[in-house]
């Protein structure tokens, strides 16, 4: 039994945020941001139920999938528009799908979580999954707070999973959770994100490297073998400490966190969907897909692209 990515599609906001805009009204300049998070602009807008389905729609004509015949959706976000009801209901409704949908919230592992359990629906029957992860961090961003809101951003990116009897891109998952950590990164309800940036940034390069490391072993597929890493994107300086732990140069991660800063459980298929606009995946290669969060969560797959 296999599940294969059949397509992608993703959804920003139109408008575009640089650093300088911050630093009109914000105590920081182009320059700090670039220099100690690799982030030049980011994109503000919509919401989770929006970007979630324009990336939803998307990823479905991607595929050549009609919204029939699509058997599940999970939503991973940590901003979802209301409460309750899950913003996956209203997104499938807007998709015209007509299958269980559910939210699942890791935080910005998210997108992982949501692509293991469709794997999971897969080995026991389900055909078809549409996974997706949209945010709408502007909302729960305090504007003032210059540690957050240099970092934080909006976008969605959605991918479609089916079962295939003879080919699988996912060869092994390593994800978990440590609830000790919890007080790292946290958003009370009516509040702001607020975060221990310092400490988060320590134990998230463990957590990609042991996570990676475990996935990488569990697939047998050495880190040399991967022609891409598409690393959750919250700073280049974690991307890049992980990558030198990992041994594998900057040249074969994918960053597109110059342009959309943090969007959380959107920014793993941000960035596969550059590296196809970019021509970087092909058929037989190797990619490490590896996402940490608030939890603190983390999820590493080890993928073999079948298309
Ligand atoms: N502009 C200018 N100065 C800023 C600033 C900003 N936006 N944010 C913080 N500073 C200041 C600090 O106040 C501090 O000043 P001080 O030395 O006078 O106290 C100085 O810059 C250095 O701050 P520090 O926290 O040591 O910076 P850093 O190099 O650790 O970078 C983060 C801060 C938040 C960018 C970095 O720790 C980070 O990215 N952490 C991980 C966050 C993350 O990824 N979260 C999401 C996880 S999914």
């Amino acid at each position: 039994m296999g599940a294969r990515f059949i397509g992608w599609g993703t959804a920003v906001p139109d408008r575009v945020v640089t650093n300088d805009e911050l630093s009109q009204t914000l105590d920081t300049s182009d320059q700090w941001i670039t220099e100690r998070t690799g982030i030049k602009e980011r994109r503000i807008g919509g919401s989770a139920r929006t970007l979630g389905a324009e990336a939803g729609r998307r990823a479905l004509a991607d595929a050549g999938v009609e919204p029939g015949d699509v058997d599940f959706l999970i939503l991973a976000t940590t901003t979802p528009d209301r409460i309750t009801p899950a913003t996956a209901t209203l997104v499938a409704h807007d998709l015209g799908l007509s299958c269980p949908a559910m939210d699942l919230n890791a935080a910005c592992s998210g997108f992982m979580y949501a692509v293991r359990t469709a794997y999971g629906l897969i080995e026991t029957g389900t055909r078809r999954v549409l996974v997706m992860g949209a945010e709408n961090l502007s909302r729960w961003t305090d504007w003032n707070d210059r540690n957050i809101a240099v970092l934080l951003a909006d976008g969605a990116g959605a991918a479609v999973l089916e079962h295939d009897p003879t080919e699988n891109d996912l060869l092994s998952f390593c994800l978990g959770a440590e609830g000790a950590d919890a007080d790292l990164l946290t958003c009370e309800h009516g509040g702001y994100i607020e975060m221990d940036g310092k400490e988060v940034f320590r134990r998230a390069v463990r957590v990609v490297v042991d996570s990676a490391e475990k996935a990488l072993t569990a697939a047998g597929v050495t880190a040399d073998q991967l022609s891409l890493v598409v690393p959750h994107q919250a700073n280049i300086r974690i991307i890049q400490a992980a990558c030198q732990r990992l041994n594998v140069e900057m040249d074969r991660a994918v960053v597109v966190l110059d342009r959309y800063g943090n969007t959380s459980s959107a920014s793993i298929p941000l960035a596969v969907a550059d590296a196809r606009a970019h021509d970087r995946i092909h058929k037989g290669d190797y990619a490490l897909l590896t996402g940490f969060g608030a939890g603190m969560t983390w999820a590493s797959a080890v993928v073999r692209w079948s298309r």
